[in-house]
Order: C-alpha cells, then structure tokens, then sequence
C-alpha cells in the first residue's frame, strides 16, 4: 500500500522518470508462487522489459514468455532457465522462427496451419503449443480477434503437429488483459475441459495447459476515476480450483504454467513527473476550465489511457483550496490527456512550474510502449529501486490527494 514514507521518497527525486520497486515486484511473485503452487510462473516481459526486473524474477524462480527474438535474447541474459522460456507469439517470420530454435528456443505456440509448417521447417521436432481463442468478456483489453482458434481447429493442429514431426505438448490461451470478472475463469476451465476429452479421442494428452496473462493490477481508476475492482483473491481461488478439477480429469499428469504481465509489475511502477503550468481556459461556449499540462503524457507509454486513469499525486503541495481540472501531457497533440471528457479532477489551486506529480500504477507496459521521441519529448529513464511497496488502491491515492 502506499504510504507517507514512500510518497516522500519518491517526491525528493528531482527529475522525470519511471521508478520500480523491485522488491515489491519480488514479493508479488511470492505471493503469487503461493497462491498457485505447483504451477510455473513465466512473466510476460512486453510488461515490462527493464533488465533488472528480468532478472530479479529469474533469481525467483521465474521463466519468460517471449514474443519475438529480441525478448528471447533479454530472457537469457536474466539467467533463466533456458527451457522454462518459450516464444508466446503466434505471429513470427521464418527468420524469427529460426532464430528463436538457433537460440535453444524448443516451446513454440501457435494458432494456425500456416506458422505451424513453418515452426516444422525452421524449428524441426519443436514442442508445440496452440493457442485457444477465449471471447475476452470482463477483460478491459479483450485479445480476442488476433489470436487464438476453436476447439476444432485445436485439435486439428495438434494432430496435424504430430504427423510433421513436432511435439504436440500443450494448450495456451489469454482471458483478456485486466481480466475482472472471476466467472470468467470458469467458463475457461470448462473449455479446456471439453478440449482435453476431443484431444484423447485422438490420443493427444498435453502435458501442459499455458493459462496465459490477464491478472489485473488493482491501483488503477475507470474513466470516471471509481477504483476499478478486482477481486484478486477470489480470482486465484478459482484458477487454483480450476487447475485442480482439470487435472484429476486428465488421464496423464498435466503441468500448469501461467504467464502473467500487468499483474506482477503494473502496481509497483511510479512515474515521477512534474507541473508544467496549471491555466484557466475560455472554451467556444463561454465555459471557463482548468487545464494542468504534466511534464510526462500518452507518449511516455501511457497509452492504456484510452481505457483507464492512473491515480495522480501532488506529494509537496498543501492547499485547502481545489479546483477541477483536466490534466493533459506535454505535447502538442489533442490525444495527450489524461483524464476524460466529463471527469475533471480536484487538483491544488496553488499548483507551480515544477511541482513533483506521482502518476502511480503505471509500472506495466510504459517502458515498452513509449515513444521514442514524439514531439521531440523523449522516454523516460527508469530507475529500480528497493521500496517498502508502492502497491495502491486508486481510492487511497485519491483519499492522499484530497
Ligand atoms: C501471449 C501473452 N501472454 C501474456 C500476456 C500478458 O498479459 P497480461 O499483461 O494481461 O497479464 C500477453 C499480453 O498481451 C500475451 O500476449
């Protein structure tokens, strides 16, 4: 949880960047090692490809689930274990395929006939996953159009896996990213109930069933700024449930592997921005609004914002006096805002050039997804540092703020 301490710490910083908490990201993997023992954790590195992050988790216990050869590259240099690493993305060239097997890369996952002959050619005698496709309900980023097939075609490619001389091992999925309803879950379970008994019918039994991303971070705000709820615990419960009932349904032992991203990182990154300038604006029908321009916006990786608000703090400034405003980033383009249409929120009315602002939650795809210099604005460092935890609930930080 955040606290005086940490908010303090991270306000005496004096210049732009992403913070880490690194500790708090080693002790989400134990929480999530005992929450589903048994079952092997592989971080979905697009989160968050920071060097020291990888290997911190690697020295846990961690593997990687990479999506090209690059993240495989960065997952070896972690010191994970090579075969506790697997290429994740179904979309892959000839020469990545290649690439990845020259590697040491043996687990492949796929989706369709055409990447499966290639994984087969470039990629000869590979461990083969395929990917089912989940409908995404309840998940803020849904992942169900570009990945993924029925059940069918599942078993097709697993049969057609084994005749070209590739080892049928396993089934993987993704729920959707910030997955939050726990129901969910079960209609997943039920799925790769009915896949497992097509499968035997063909006499394929995985040894693996991959259960994807889509954990949600809990210190993110809707669009309206209401906490966006997610029951984490009720959530394992019913995946550990899950993995349980599906393995006494397997005639062979079935290993679990789960690879999560937003969940291990996204509540233990800050963005340490500062104020730009706080104004007063006359918009075309009279309205008088404030706007607060932030030194960091959409452009340093913030492009969930589309979906969701980060919690933002003032850690120095006391005021009695708020005003609403919208808060915008730095550059020069209209998307840069963030904060919605009809959600202003209070900021101090006392706001200077040079104020610190925290941006919390924001420690998953940030670093990955920033520009590289839009605007002439470039990325932000990132530093990891050793914090208490600066895990948060959005209401907290509000409660902080007000
Ligand atoms: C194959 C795969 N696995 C895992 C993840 C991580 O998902 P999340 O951040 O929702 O945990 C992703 C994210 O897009 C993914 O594509």
């Amino acid at each position: 949880m955040i606290n005086k301490t940490i908010i303090e710490t991270l306000a005496n910083e004096e210049s732009d960047q992403i913070i880490l908490d690194i500790e708090g990201i080693r002790r989400q993997y134990t929480f999530l090692q005992d929450s589903l023992p048994n079952t092997q954790i592989r971080f979905a590195i697009k989160a968050c490809p920071n060097d020291e992050v990888l290997a911190a988790l690697a020295q846990k216990g961690a593997g990687f689930d990479a999506a090209s050869p690059n993240e495989i590259i960065a997952a070896i240099k972690s010191g994970a274990n090579l075969k506790n690493i697997h290429y994740g993305n179904t979309i892959k060239s000839n020469e990545q395929i290649s690439l990845a097997f020259k590697l040491g890369i043996k687990d492949f996952v796929t989706d369709s006939k055409e990447d499966l002959y290639a994984v087969s050619e470039y990629a000869p005698n590979s461990n083969i996953f395929c990917r089912i496709a989940t409908d995404g309900n309840g998940a803020v980023w849904s992942l169900s159009k570009k990945f993924g097939c029925s059940i069918n075609a599942t078993v097709e490619i697993l049969k057609l896996a084994k005749n070209i001389g590739l080892e049928p091992v396993g089934v993987s999925l993704h729920i959707g990213s910030q997955q939050l309803q726990v129901d969910a879950w079960n209609k997943v379970f039920s799925s790769l109930a009915e896949l497992l008994k097509r499968l035997a019918k063909d006499n394929i039994y995985p040894k693996y069933i991959n259960l994807g991303g889509g954990l949600p971070a809990s210190g993110y705000l809707d669009k309206h700024g209401k906490v966006m709820h997610a029951d984490i615990k009720k959530t394992l419960k019913t995946i550990k449930d899950g993995i349980n009932h599906l393995g006494s349904l397997s005639l062979r032992p079935l290993q679990f592997i789960i690879e999560p991203g937003r969940f291990m990182v996204a509540d233990f990154g800050v963005i340490r921005a500062h104020v730009v300038r706080l104004t007063t604006r006359e918009q075309l029908n009279g309205e008088k609004q404030h706007w607060l321009y932030l030194s960091v916006g959409r452009y340093n990786g913030l492009y969930e914002l589309d979906a969701l608000r980060f919690p933002i703090l003032f850690p120095t400034v006391k005021s009695n006096q708020y005003v609403k405003a919208f808060v915008a980033g730095p550059t020069c383009d209209s998307d840069d805002i963030l904060t919605s249409e009809n959600a202003p929120i209070s900021v101090p009315a006392n706001l200077k050039a040079g104020d610190p602002v925290l941006i919390l939650s924001t420690g998953a795809y940030t670093t990955s997804c920033s520009s590289v210099g839009f605007n002439g604005f470039l990325p932000l460092p990132s530093r990891c540092v050793e914090l208490e935890t600066t895990h948060c609930n959005g209401t907290k930080a509000d409660r902080i703020l007000n």
